[in-house]
């Protein structure tokens, strides 16, 4: 029988399966289609994973090892907005740490999760490449420099409100 999430994403796994039938006879399909898969989904659950293997006939434990050693593949939800902290050297040596700390606190999780209402995700990150505005965080695309923690319950109202 099938699941709640697979019916409930039709549309997607049909899009998932058009994407494979495309690219099965050319090399690299796995990367290819787990790329695509968290494009269409936002991430890789089991569920998606299993499709993959039956459509490509490679074994689930094979794409589960690749998704679980890149870091660009996630098997977890994430949150409508992705904050993210850089803590490369010079980010760090300025006090990102404690932006970083004042986020959980403002939001409530550890890094790595996401918000109860899914609206944020927290992560590190390395470097920005643009270290001459350290600290660096970042919401989605929008950058923001010279962060002082006390300024983060402002930033986050700015999202939170947006969707109101
Ligand atoms: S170390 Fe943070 S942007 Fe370079």
């Amino acid at each position: 029988m099938q699941n709640e999430f697979v019916l409930s994403k039709q549309k997607e796994f049909a899009d998932l399966k058009e994407f494979i039938d495309s690219v099965k006879d050319t090399q690299g399909i796995l990367m290819q289609t787990l790329q695509k898969a968290q494009d269409i989904f936002g991430y890789l659950p089991l569920e998606v994973q299993k499709f993959i293997a039956d459509e490509t006939d490679i074994p689930l434990a094979d794409i589960y090892g690749v998704v679980t050693f890149y870091t660009q593949f996630t098997v977890e939800e994430k949150g409508k907005h992705r904050v993210g902290v850089c803590l490369g050297t010079a980010c760090y040596v300025k006090g990102s740490q404690d932006v970083m700390d004042k986020l959980a606190e403002e939001l409530n999780i550890k890094v790595g999760q996401t918000t109860e209402d899914k609206m944020f995700t927290l992560e590190a990150t390395r470097c920005l490449g643009c270290c001459g505005l350290a600290p660096v965080m970042t919401i989605d695309e929008d950058v923001y420099g010279n962060i002082d923690p006390k300024r983060v319950p402002e930033i986050i109202a700015k999202y939170k409100n947006q969707e109101v």
